[in-house]
């Protein structure tokens, strides 16, 4: 697979997206949106790969938002399909079976913060700056950041952000729960890297069901979610994973995980 806009590349049972337009700090038009998507279709069906990290190229920008040509002469329908893109992304995102590690290497703002949100960890060099800047541009943001910020942080730190349009620093964001863990930007990839080791060392099977299941909790009441967490449990129990993984504590060794 060639892309123009994204480096997509897969090593030792791990995908890599890296968004690559540096000169305009990796901002995201209708063009490498349509790449990632295709990169994520790709990933879901292949079996090899048990853990996806996304990133951008250089030491400036993981990604700087919609690219903001986009919004330039437009009709409303265009502009329509161009959010309805960017939730397409960032629901696969969430939506993918295999989790997603973003490792935010500098500025994540608009659209960048708002794909990162849709990851199940986001790791930040100490150099990034997080943040919601469309209010800075007489507009909102529009790749689900109104939802996933309140679910995330609470509503109090999502209206900070998205009504001030100010950045955070790492650290800042670490404190609030926006990211996992910050560290230096020499290290982030490495970082990264160890993360999806930890990961792929688990039941694949496990994996997705758990992803799925805490996703649900977003999207239900709490006793809607404890139904949909005993169905999922029950699915998953008739797994060779966890028939495996049950035995194998019993028997005190390592689990052999087949991914069914
Ligand atoms: N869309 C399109 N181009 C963008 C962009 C975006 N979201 N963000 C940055 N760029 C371009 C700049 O226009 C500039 O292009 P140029 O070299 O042709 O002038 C290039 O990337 C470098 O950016 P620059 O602004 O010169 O870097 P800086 O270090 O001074 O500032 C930022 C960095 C991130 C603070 C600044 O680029 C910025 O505010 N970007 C927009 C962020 C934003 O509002 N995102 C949400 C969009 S809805």
């Amino acid at each position: 697979m060639s892309f123009k806009n994204i480096i997509y590349e897969k090593k030792n049972n791990v995908a890599i997206i890296t968004i690559n337009r540096p000169h305009v700090l990796n901002a995201l038009n209708r063009e490498t949106l349509l790449e990632i998507l295709s990169a994520l279709m790709d990933i879901e069906k292949d079996p090899d790969i048990k853990v996806l990290i996304i990133t951008g190229t250089g030491d400036k920008a993981f990604c700087a938002g919609a690219d903001v040509n986009e919004f330039k002469d437009k009709t409303l329908m265009e502009i329509l399909e161009f959010i309805e893109l960017g939730h397409r992304v960032s629901t696969m995102i969430e939506d993918l079976s295999k989790p997603v590690i973003a490792a935010i290497n500098g500025y994540a703002l608009g659209g960048g913060l708002e794909l990162a949100l849709a990851c199940d960890f986001i790791i930040a060099s100490s150099n990034a700056k997080l943040g919601q800047p469309e209010i800075n541009l007489g507009i909102i943001p529009g790749w689900g950041a109104t939802q996933r910020l309140v679910r995330l942080i609470g509503i109090r730190k999502a209206k900070e952000l998205i009504l001030l349009g100010e950045m955070l620093t790492a650290e800042e964001a670490l404190q609030i729960g926006l990211v996992n863990k910050v560290v230096p930007l020499g290290r982030l990839r490495e970082e990264a890297f160890n993360l999806a080791k930890k990961l792929k060392e688990k039941s694949p099977v496990a994996l997705k069901f758990a992803k799925h299941t805490i996703n649900a909790a977003l999207k239900s009441t709490l006793p809607e979610g404890l139904d949909y967490e005993k169905m999922s449990f029950i699915a998953l129990y008739s797994s060779e994973d966890a028939q495996e993984g049950i035995k194998a504590f019993l028997e005190k060794r390592k689990p052999v995980w087949k991914g069914k």
